[in-house]
């Protein structure tokens, strides 16, 4: 497919008559520093489009980011090679005070399955080099590798995990949840947050910036495009739906800056802007015939967590909580639930992929406990997305997540309490960048009394690659060897394949 002069102006056009505010922006010649000091990234790709995102930010931790409260022309071009001889697509953009500068622009008329380059241009500054990928085209059935990672606490431990993925040969990177912490803990610190627990948009604005100034985790953004959703830390520690951990008043107006401001530091479509406290962002991309990936959003609509500790919202664990076997409540809302068993019943693809938060295999604890705050929290709900899943022939569904800060490799099933019971999917869970996990004999304590988890390790810090092909997907779990040095070496601690059709992951 080529594209021709005529398409390229009109879209040119089109995207110069759709910024309104277009004749109000100034064209500042000059910052008092380099404006791209946050990198440049993409994600969401479609076979014909990806969304390029960058930040201008001169002082980045400073309120207002270091510019005047005005919008500023961004320039962009995306070429078919590094040293920009062959630009296909170029535009203008405003970057508007209303979103901290930030632009998102979703660039149409791309070719499946090629390799972009990109970058921007402000003032007399020019960004870093980005490269990109779109997604395959609607009917190809070529493989498809990705890498998953989630939790990157920055006060205990570098991002080296993310300067080895942006090494890897992948399609995309997605990202599961807790990109920023909203407050300090853990032990052995390796470096500082710019300041105490956030709660405004300026101070959210202020963090996501303190974390996107690291150079490991610009370099894997601006290798690959990435695809997102968030935990809780985006906002609040265990934060349900409209209720905060410790029941502070006006959560509702705290979760409206923490959602702008991840709008406005993730490359992300511009129809995913944020209406005061809501923010629809789970939805579906589709590689070729190969996978769908079914992103999942389990904290905004979700039922506030049963039976939790006295004056407290938030997680608990619990044991005699008859409530939390309600089929009325959901982890991701009825509206959610509903679209979700619809893309799945329409899913053209070998691999459906569940991209979500949390574990969602069942851990009882010892005294048969559970952990109210992840599926276990709501386990009528995990059923009917199993039963949701399984009902495809051939079913090949790859559940990926995060937040637990450890790798779980564990078979799916209707009923975890009958040994018998089918596998209907496969989860893998991935371990954290950075954040502290739980250690040996605690995960080694869940495994023993949960046959259905294959693996289980907490003491790694990485991300997780996966290859889907037309009969079977590869998974490694890569490790840093550390996250206290920024200098650690990676290698795979263990590797499993999961055959299409054939539910529940092997060691290979
Ligand atoms: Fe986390």
């Amino acid at each position: 497919m080529t594209i021709s002069r005529r398409t390229f102006l009109n879209g040119s056009l089109a995207m110069l008559l759709g910024s309104a505010s277009f004749s109000q922006v100034g064209a500042k010649n000059s910052f008092s520093s380099y404006p791209f000091k946050l990198g440049v990234a993409s994600g969401y790709p479609r076979p014909d489009s990806v969304v390029l995102w960058t930040r201008l930010a001169p002082e980045p931790i400073k309120v207002g980011g270091g510019i005047s409260p005005e919008p500023l022309e961004v320039k962009w071009e995306m070429s078919l090679d590094e040293g920009f001889l062959k630009v296909v697509r170029s535009g203008k953009k405003a970057a508007s005070p209303r979103y901290a500068h930030s632009v998102h622009v979703q660039v149409p008329g791309l070719r499946p399955s090629t390799t972009y380059y990109y970058r921007f241009f402000a003032g007399d500054a020019v960004s870093p080099v980005g490269r990109t990928r779109t997604a395959p085209a609607p009917d190809s059935l070529s493989a498809v590798s990705f890498g998953f990672a989630s939790c990157q606490m920055y006060e205990q431990g570098y991002f080296t995990a993310h300067r080895h993925m942006a090494q890897e040969d992948l399609d995309l990177v997605l990202f599961l949840g807790d990109y920023i912490y909203e407050h300090s803990w853990g032990d052995n610190l390796v470096r500082k947050h710019e300041g105490p627990e956030v709660y405004s948009l300026d101070q959210y604005r202020s963090r996501y910036a303190c974390y996107k100034m690291d150079a490991d985790l610009q370099a894997c953004h601006a290798r690959f495009p990435w695809v997102v959703t968030w935990d809780d830390h985006e906002v609040d520690n265990d934060y349900a739906n409209d209720l905060a951990e410790d029941l502070e008043s006006n959560f509702l107006s705290r979760r409206a800056a923490a959602y702008q401001a991840f709008y406005e530091h993730m490359p992300l479509p511009e129809t995913f802007a944020p209406h005061s406290s809501d923010m629809q962002i789970y939805q579906a991309l589709d590689f070729g015939k190969m996978a769908r990936f079914h992103v999942l959003d389990d904290r905004q609509y979700r039922d506030h967590e049963v039976c939790p500790k006295p004056g407290r919202g938030g997680s608990n664990i619990v044991a005699d909580c008859p409530e939390r076997l309600d089929p009325k409540r959901s982890i991701l809302g009825f509206k959610q639930e509903d679209w979700l068993a619809k893309s799945l019943k329409d899913s053209p693809a070998a691999w459906d992929v569940i991209v979500q938060q949390t574990l969602m295999a069942q851990v009882v604890r010892p005294g048969r406990k559970f952990w109210t705050d992840g599926w276990d929290g709501y386990p009528a709900a995990r059923k009917r997305l199993l039963e949701a899943a399984s009902k495809r022939a051939g079913t090949s569904t790859l559940v990926v997540g995060g937040d637990i800060h450890a790798y779980a490799v564990a078979d799916l099933k209707l009923d975890f309490d009958d040994a018998r019971a089918p596998v209907v999917a496969t989860e893998i869970c991935g371990t954290s960048i950075s954040s502290q996990g739980p250690d040996l004999k605690a995960t080694e304590g869940w495994m023993q009394a949960n046959p259905h988890i294959k693996y289980f390790n907490g003491t790694a810090r990485g991300y997780v690659t996966v290859t889907l092909k037309k009969e079977e997907a590869n998974i490694a779990l890569r490790a840093i060897e550390t996250e206290k040095k920024p200098d650690a070496s990676i290698n795979t601690v263990a590797s499993f394949v999961v055959e299409r059709g054939k539910p529940g992951a092997k060691r290979s």
